[in-house]
Protein backbone atom coordinates (compact mmCIF):
# COMPACT_ATOMS: atom_id res chain seq x y z
CA UNK A 1 0.00 0.00 0.00
CA UNK A 2 1.04 3.66 -0.88
CA UNK A 3 0.38 6.69 1.24
CA UNK A 4 -0.08 9.81 -0.41
CA UNK A 5 -0.31 13.49 0.90
CA UNK A 6 -1.11 16.05 -1.70
CA UNK A 7 0.60 19.48 -0.55
CA UNK A 8 0.81 21.76 -3.88
CA UNK A 9 -1.30 24.51 -4.67
CA UNK A 10 -0.49 28.57 -3.79
CA UNK A 11 -2.84 28.57 -0.37
CA UNK A 12 -3.96 31.96 -2.11
CA UNK A 13 -7.13 32.10 0.53
CA UNK A 14 -4.13 32.28 3.24
CA UNK A 15 -2.73 35.48 1.74
CA UNK A 16 -0.46 36.90 2.82
CA UNK A 17 0.91 34.19 5.43
CA UNK A 18 1.37 31.70 1.92
CA UNK A 19 3.71 34.44 0.25
CA UNK A 20 6.41 33.63 2.75
CA UNK A 21 5.91 29.77 2.58
CA UNK A 22 3.86 27.30 1.54
CA UNK A 23 0.28 26.52 3.35
CA UNK A 24 0.85 22.80 4.37
CA UNK A 25 4.05 24.38 6.52
CA UNK A 26 1.69 26.56 8.58
CA UNK A 27 1.33 25.91 12.25
CA UNK A 28 -2.05 24.34 13.26
CA UNK A 29 -2.06 24.41 16.50
CA UNK A 30 1.81 23.32 18.00
CA UNK A 31 2.90 21.48 14.73
CA UNK A 32 3.46 22.25 11.21
CA UNK A 33 -0.31 21.42 8.63
CA UNK A 34 1.32 18.63 7.11
CA UNK A 35 2.21 16.61 10.32
CA UNK A 36 -0.80 15.62 10.54
CA UNK A 37 -1.81 13.76 7.42
CA UNK A 38 1.91 12.38 7.35
CA UNK A 39 0.56 10.87 11.06
CA UNK A 40 -2.64 9.66 9.76
CA UNK A 41 -1.15 7.81 7.09
CA UNK A 42 1.89 6.10 9.25
CA UNK A 43 -0.68 4.92 12.08
CA UNK A 44 -2.37 3.02 9.31
CA UNK A 45 0.99 1.31 8.90
CA UNK A 46 1.58 2.90 5.60
CA UNK A 47 5.15 4.08 5.24
CA UNK A 48 6.14 3.92 1.60
CA UNK A 49 5.06 7.66 1.16
CA UNK A 50 5.06 10.42 -1.50
CA UNK A 51 4.45 13.83 -0.55
CA UNK A 52 3.21 15.87 -3.90
CA UNK A 53 4.51 19.66 -3.19
CA UNK A 54 4.21 22.77 -5.82
CA UNK A 55 4.66 26.39 -5.73
CA UNK A 56 7.37 28.47 -5.00
CA UNK A 57 8.82 27.10 -1.09
CA UNK A 58 8.87 23.21 -2.33
CA UNK A 59 11.68 23.15 -0.71
CA UNK A 60 11.39 24.18 2.62
CA UNK A 61 9.50 20.50 2.99
CA UNK A 62 12.59 18.73 2.80
CA UNK A 63 14.32 20.99 5.10
CA UNK A 64 11.42 20.41 7.73
CA UNK A 65 10.84 16.50 7.05
CA UNK A 66 13.96 15.11 5.77
CA UNK A 67 13.45 11.55 5.38
CA UNK A 68 10.96 11.54 7.82
CA UNK A 69 13.18 10.31 10.91
CA UNK A 70 10.91 12.01 13.34
CA UNK A 71 8.39 9.85 12.39
CA UNK A 72 10.45 6.73 12.20
CA UNK A 73 10.59 6.58 8.55
CA UNK A 74 14.10 5.93 6.49
CA UNK A 75 12.62 7.13 3.19
CA UNK A 76 10.34 9.91 2.34
CA UNK A 77 9.49 10.53 -1.48
CA UNK A 78 9.21 13.98 -3.09
CA UNK A 79 7.81 15.32 -6.21
CA UNK A 80 6.76 19.01 -7.86
CA UNK A 81 3.87 19.83 -9.50
CA UNK A 82 4.46 22.68 -11.87
CA UNK A 83 1.19 24.19 -12.40
CA UNK A 84 -1.91 24.90 -10.42
CA UNK A 85 -3.26 22.00 -12.13
CA UNK A 86 -5.74 20.51 -9.06
CA UNK A 87 -5.97 17.84 -6.87
CA UNK A 88 -6.25 15.03 -9.58
CA UNK A 89 -3.46 16.40 -11.49
CA UNK A 90 -1.32 16.34 -8.34
CA UNK A 91 -2.42 12.42 -8.11
CA UNK A 92 -1.74 11.77 -11.53
CA UNK A 93 2.40 12.39 -10.87
CA UNK A 94 2.30 9.64 -8.61
CA UNK A 95 1.36 7.01 -10.81
CA UNK A 96 4.66 5.59 -11.55
CA UNK A 97 5.00 5.48 -7.74
CA UNK A 98 2.09 3.78 -7.12
CA UNK A 99 2.95 0.92 -10.18
CA UNK A 100 0.83 -2.10 -9.66
CA UNK A 101 -0.63 -0.91 -5.90
CA UNK A 102 -3.40 0.58 -4.33
CA UNK A 103 -3.29 4.00 -2.25
CA UNK A 104 -4.27 6.42 0.53
CA UNK A 105 -4.04 9.74 -0.75
CA UNK A 106 -4.90 12.53 2.21
CA UNK A 107 -4.90 16.52 1.33
CA UNK A 108 -1.92 17.84 2.80
CA UNK A 109 -4.67 20.56 4.84
CA UNK A 110 -6.98 17.83 6.35
CA UNK A 111 -7.07 17.04 9.85
CA UNK A 112 -8.73 13.86 11.29
CA UNK A 113 -9.75 13.49 15.34
CA UNK A 114 -9.46 9.74 14.96
CA UNK A 115 -7.22 7.31 12.59
CA UNK A 116 -8.70 6.66 9.36
CA UNK A 117 -8.12 2.73 10.43
CA UNK A 118 -12.04 1.87 10.20
CA UNK A 119 -12.68 3.47 6.52
CA UNK A 120 -9.36 1.24 5.60
CA UNK A 121 -10.14 -1.69 6.98
CA UNK A 122 -13.24 -1.59 5.12
CA UNK A 123 -11.22 -1.11 1.67
CA UNK A 124 -8.79 -3.91 2.56
CA UNK A 125 -11.53 -5.95 3.09
CA UNK A 126 -12.55 -5.35 -0.42
CA UNK A 127 -9.38 -6.18 -1.41
CA UNK A 128 -7.93 -2.85 -1.87
CA UNK A 129 -9.89 -3.06 -5.03
CA UNK A 130 -11.99 0.31 -6.53
CA UNK A 131 -12.44 3.30 -4.31
CA UNK A 132 -13.52 4.19 -1.12
CA UNK A 133 -14.48 7.93 0.45
CA UNK A 134 -14.87 9.41 3.53
CA UNK A 135 -17.93 11.37 4.69
CA UNK A 136 -18.73 13.27 7.11
CA UNK A 137 -21.88 15.36 8.20
CA UNK A 138 -20.91 19.30 8.59
CA UNK A 139 -22.95 22.64 8.85
CA UNK A 140 -21.01 24.05 6.08
CA UNK A 141 -21.55 21.69 2.64
CA UNK A 142 -21.40 23.76 0.41
CA UNK A 143 -17.91 24.36 0.87
CA UNK A 144 -16.87 21.37 -0.41
CA UNK A 145 -17.52 17.94 -2.30
CA UNK A 146 -21.68 16.76 -1.17
CA UNK A 147 -22.48 12.99 -1.44
CA UNK A 148 -25.80 12.49 -2.98
CA UNK A 149 -27.97 9.07 -1.83
CA UNK A 150 -30.91 7.37 -3.14
CA UNK A 151 -33.65 5.93 -0.59
CA UNK A 152 -31.20 3.11 0.17
CA UNK A 153 -28.15 4.95 1.62
CA UNK A 154 -26.44 4.07 -2.02
CA UNK A 155 -24.07 6.87 -3.47
CA UNK A 156 -25.83 8.42 -6.62
CA UNK A 157 -22.81 10.79 -7.07
CA UNK A 158 -20.93 13.64 -5.32
CA UNK A 159 -21.69 17.37 -6.75
CA UNK A 160 -18.17 19.88 -5.69
CA UNK A 161 -19.78 22.83 -4.05
CA UNK A 162 -23.03 23.09 -5.01
CA UNK A 163 -25.30 26.29 -3.45
CA UNK A 164 -27.97 23.72 -2.24
CA UNK A 165 -26.15 20.53 -1.04
CA UNK A 166 -28.40 17.93 -1.43
CA UNK A 167 -27.24 16.22 2.03
CA UNK A 168 -24.89 17.78 4.56
CA UNK A 169 -22.22 14.75 4.43
CA UNK A 170 -19.15 16.29 2.82
CA UNK A 171 -16.23 13.94 1.17
CA UNK A 172 -13.48 14.63 3.35
CA UNK A 173 -10.44 15.12 1.60
CA UNK A 174 -9.09 11.10 2.31
CA UNK A 175 -9.87 8.85 -0.30
CA UNK A 176 -8.80 5.42 -0.95
CA UNK A 177 -7.94 4.36 -4.67
CA UNK A 178 -6.87 1.28 -6.82
CA UNK A 179 -4.79 1.96 -9.61
CA UNK A 180 -7.36 3.00 -12.03
CA UNK A 181 -7.24 5.99 -10.45
CA UNK A 182 -5.01 6.95 -13.40
CA UNK A 183 -6.99 5.56 -16.06
CA UNK A 184 -10.07 7.76 -14.69
CA UNK A 185 -7.78 11.01 -14.35
CA UNK A 186 -6.87 10.80 -18.04
CA UNK A 187 -10.56 11.29 -19.19
CA UNK A 188 -10.98 14.41 -16.57
CA UNK A 189 -11.58 17.81 -18.54
CA UNK A 190 -10.18 20.61 -16.60
CA UNK A 191 -13.41 22.37 -14.46
CA UNK A 192 -14.46 25.70 -14.14
CA UNK A 193 -11.84 26.48 -11.96
CA UNK A 194 -9.45 25.23 -14.31
CA UNK A 195 -8.46 22.55 -12.32
CA UNK A 196 -8.63 18.18 -12.80
CA UNK A 197 -11.22 17.42 -10.03
CA UNK A 198 -10.75 14.72 -7.60
CA UNK A 199 -15.02 14.74 -7.60
CA UNK A 200 -14.95 14.04 -11.33
CA UNK A 201 -12.82 11.12 -10.67
CA UNK A 202 -14.47 9.84 -7.76
CA UNK A 203 -17.78 10.20 -9.99
CA UNK A 204 -16.10 8.19 -12.69
CA UNK A 205 -15.66 5.54 -9.80
CA UNK A 206 -19.61 5.44 -9.00
CA UNK A 207 -21.24 5.53 -12.07
CA UNK A 208 -18.67 2.21 -12.82
CA UNK A 209 -20.18 0.64 -9.66
CA UNK A 210 -16.54 0.48 -7.81
CA UNK A 211 -17.04 3.39 -5.14
CA UNK A 212 -17.86 2.95 -1.18
CA UNK A 213 -18.12 4.79 1.78
CA UNK A 214 -17.29 5.33 5.04
CA UNK A 215 -18.43 7.85 7.32
CA UNK A 216 -15.92 8.55 9.88
CA UNK A 217 -16.16 9.37 13.50
CA UNK A 218 -14.86 12.26 15.41
CA UNK A 219 -14.31 15.66 13.73
CA UNK A 220 -12.47 16.48 10.81
CA UNK A 221 -11.34 20.00 9.30
CA UNK A 222 -9.72 21.31 6.95
CA UNK A 223 -6.96 24.55 7.17
CA UNK A 224 -7.40 25.66 3.90
CA UNK A 225 -8.79 29.31 5.23
CA UNK A 226 -8.40 31.59 7.92
CA UNK A 227 -11.70 30.34 9.67
CA UNK A 228 -10.66 26.59 9.35
CA UNK A 229 -7.99 27.11 10.27
CA UNK A 230 -8.57 28.91 13.44
CA UNK A 231 -11.02 25.73 14.13
CA UNK A 232 -8.44 23.15 13.22
CA UNK A 233 -6.05 24.52 15.35
CA UNK A 234 -8.51 25.49 18.17
CA UNK A 235 -10.08 21.59 17.94
CA UNK A 236 -6.32 20.02 18.04
CA UNK A 237 -6.02 22.08 21.21
CA UNK A 238 -8.83 20.34 22.94
CA UNK A 239 -8.54 16.76 22.17
CA UNK A 240 -5.56 16.10 19.77
CA UNK A 241 -5.32 14.33 16.29
CA UNK A 242 -5.10 11.33 15.00
CA UNK A 243 -6.54 9.38 18.08
CA UNK A 244 -6.80 5.47 18.40
C1 LIG B 1 -11.24 19.77 -2.11
C2 LIG B 1 -12.19 18.88 -2.91
C3 LIG B 1 -13.54 18.75 -2.19
C4 LIG B 1 -13.32 18.23 -0.77
C5 LIG B 1 -12.30 19.12 -0.03
C6 LIG B 1 -11.94 18.52 1.31
O1 LIG B 1 -11.71 21.09 -2.12
O2 LIG B 1 -12.35 19.44 -4.21
O3 LIG B 1 -14.37 17.85 -2.90
O4 LIG B 1 -14.56 18.18 -0.09
O5 LIG B 1 -11.11 19.27 -0.79
O6 LIG B 1 -11.08 19.35 2.03
P1 LIG B 1 -10.71 22.37 -2.22
O7 LIG B 1 -9.94 22.42 -0.94
O8 LIG B 1 -9.82 22.12 -3.39
O9 LIG B 1 -11.60 23.55 -2.40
Amino acid sequence: MKGIILAGGLGTRLYPCTRVTNKHLLPVYNKPMIYYPLEALIKLGITDLMIVTGGHYAGDFLKLLGNGKEFGLKHLNYTFQEREGGIAEALSLCEHFVGEDSMVVILGDNIFEKTLVRAYQKFLNKGAKGALICLKEVEDAQRFGVAEFDGNNKLLRIIEKPTTPPTNFAVTGAYMYDKTVFHYIKKCKPSERGELEITDVNNFYIQDGLMDYHIIDGWWSDAGTFDSLLRASTLVQQTGANND
